[in-house]
């Protein structure tokens, strides 16, 4: 066991929530506190609805919260009180001015640096726990230590890879942590000193570390490999449509060469989430600022693959459909980004809904735990969409589902009796290839699954 350290953690996010919450159940000496500027959030926090939804979480927070977790809307206390300082702000895609569309945002993670430079009274640690573009410590080095008044700041960069829905278990065993730090006396004293609050339960040769930017490069450079991957899978699935191959018989043929790997290679209408498209973007407007276009091309692609895979999953719908969807009832089975979260961000289902609305389609949205964010990301769009957290209800009088994200529970509905209650002929789309498409079938829909050959009566 390490000694006693006060931690803080600056946004109280999918990220900083959940790490935060998990470094208190594992470390308890130390005490921990996540600030946020945004006080609903910070109330949900000490409230029994957490702001987020993510298994195991609720037993996590509740455990150590008032102990040695708290959640507070005073920034200017925590930093003054705390010397190990995580910041965890959102960095989302700039939507304006140079770079707009591509880089990242760096205006809240820019605020967050000056606010510890004005109310440290003591020399601190600062981590990056946001992704952030490659030689962002440095911009922090040079705000952070920019006042001569004995305080001094060291950098280090700390990436998360968890991934939502299965947040607490990738905190609690991680397949590793990195730590990125300068090489010098100061640094290398500070790295160790994070190293150590993660030793409490995390073997140490899990514990890597390097340089700073190696370490910022390569949270890019994961999320990108990822979501190549299934930008490859996803092109292969529009090759097995027209080639009466089945993908998930591809992606088991070549899953199971070691060299390749079976993970990550599920056949989808696209990744969605805060990281796969941002940072891949970011990950090019960094590329092109080298002036390195083949490789920003490259990249890149794996973004345009993934738009095209939406598009592709409408065009099929409407192909499937006698090319109209004028008036028709379309269901959405799932409105989350994947499975076992609320979380909407950049979810195809946005896309796929605001397509459906173009072609006059009505649109059921249904999400065991998503709706409250889908009513937020629709609010301002035109056309017929209504909400039914109940997806047997929802899929009503219906011509069509599409099932666009993976909720287990879409595995053990009663399809005969959804069978009944629908517009005929009735159509599935399965987004996920989650459904025993035979038996779909044997009860009447015609199923559209994802890079498989259609099942049709007609
Ligand atoms: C990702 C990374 O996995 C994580 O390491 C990083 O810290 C944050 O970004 P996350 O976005 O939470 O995590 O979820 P992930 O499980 O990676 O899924 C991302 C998207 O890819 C989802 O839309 C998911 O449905 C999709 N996906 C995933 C597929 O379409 N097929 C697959 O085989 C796997
Ligand atoms: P992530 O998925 O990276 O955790 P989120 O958007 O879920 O991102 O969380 C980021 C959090 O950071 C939000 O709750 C936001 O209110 C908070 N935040 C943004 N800027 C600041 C700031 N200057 N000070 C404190 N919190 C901030």
């Amino acid at each position: 066991m390490t000694s006693a350290k006060k931690i803080l953690c600056i946004g109280a996010g999918y990220v900083g929530g959940p790490t935060m919450a998990m470094i208190a159940s594992k470390c308890p000496h130390c005490r921990v506190t996540v600030v946020d500027i945004d006080p609903e959030r910070i109330a949900a926090w000490n409230s029994d609805e957490l702001p987020i939804y993510e298994p195991g979480l609720d037993q996590l927070v509740a455990a150590a919260r008032g102990r040695n977790l708290f959640f507070s809307t005073d920034i200017e206390a925590g930093i003054r009180e705390n010397d190990i300082i995580f910041v965890s702000v959102n960095t989302p895609t700039k939507a304006f001015g140079l770079g707009a569309g591509m880089a990242a945002d760096l205006q809240y993670w820019e605020k967050t640096a000056r606010q510890i430079l004005a109310f440290s009274e003591s020399s601190k640690i600062v981590i990056e726990k946001s992704t952030l573009p490659v030689k962002t410590a440095l911009a922090m080095e040079r705000i952070l230590n920019s006042r001569v008044n004995g305080v001094f700041f060291d950098v280090l960069s700390n990436p998360e890879f968890l991934a939502e829905g299965t947040a607490v278990r990738d905190l609690e065993q991680p397949d590793r942590i990195l730590i990125g730090s300068r090489e010098t006396e100061s640094g290398l004293k500070a790295r160790e000193t994070l190293a150590e609050i993660y030793a409490n339960w995390v073997p140490r040769e899990k514990i890597i570390t390097s340089n700073i930017w190696s370490s910022e490069l390569s949270k890019l450079v994961a999320n990108a490999f990822l979501a190549q991957r299934i930008s490859s899978i996803n092109a292969v699935s529009a090759l097995c449509e027209k080639a009466d191959a089945d993908v998930t018989e591809v992606a088991r043929a070549v899953g199971m060469d070691s060299r390749i790997g079976a993970k990550f290679l599920n056949a989808s209408i696209g990744f969605g989430g805060s990281c796969f498209n941002k940072d891949i973007l970011n990950l090019v407007y960094l590329c092109r600022n080298y002036g390195l276009e083949e490789v920003a091309d490259y990249w890149e692609s794996v973004v345009k693959i993934n738009d095209y895979q939406q598009e592709r999953f409408i065009r099929n719908m409407l192909g499937a459909m006698f090319n109209t969807l004028a008036g028709k009832r379309i269901c959405l089975w799932g409105f989350a980004f994947k499975a076992n979260t609320s979380d909407t961000r950049e979810s195809p289902a946005i896309f796929v809904t605001r397509r459906l609305l173009e072609e006059r389609a009505e649109v059921v949205v249904s999400d065991p735990k998503a709706l409250k964010n889908a009513r937020m990301d629709l609010a301002g769009s035109a056309g017929r969409v209504s909400y039914v957290e109940d997806p047997v209800r929802a899929a009503e009088g219906c011509h069509a589902i599409a099932l666009l994200t993976e909720w287990d529970l879409y595995r053990h509905l009663d399809l005969r009796k959804i069978f009944e209650t629908m517009e005929k002929p009735a159509f599935i789309f399965d987004g996920r290839n989650l459904l025993d498409h035979r038996r779909c079938f044997d009860i009447g829909f015609n199923v559209y699954p994802l890079g498989k050959p259609p099942l049709t009566h007609f």
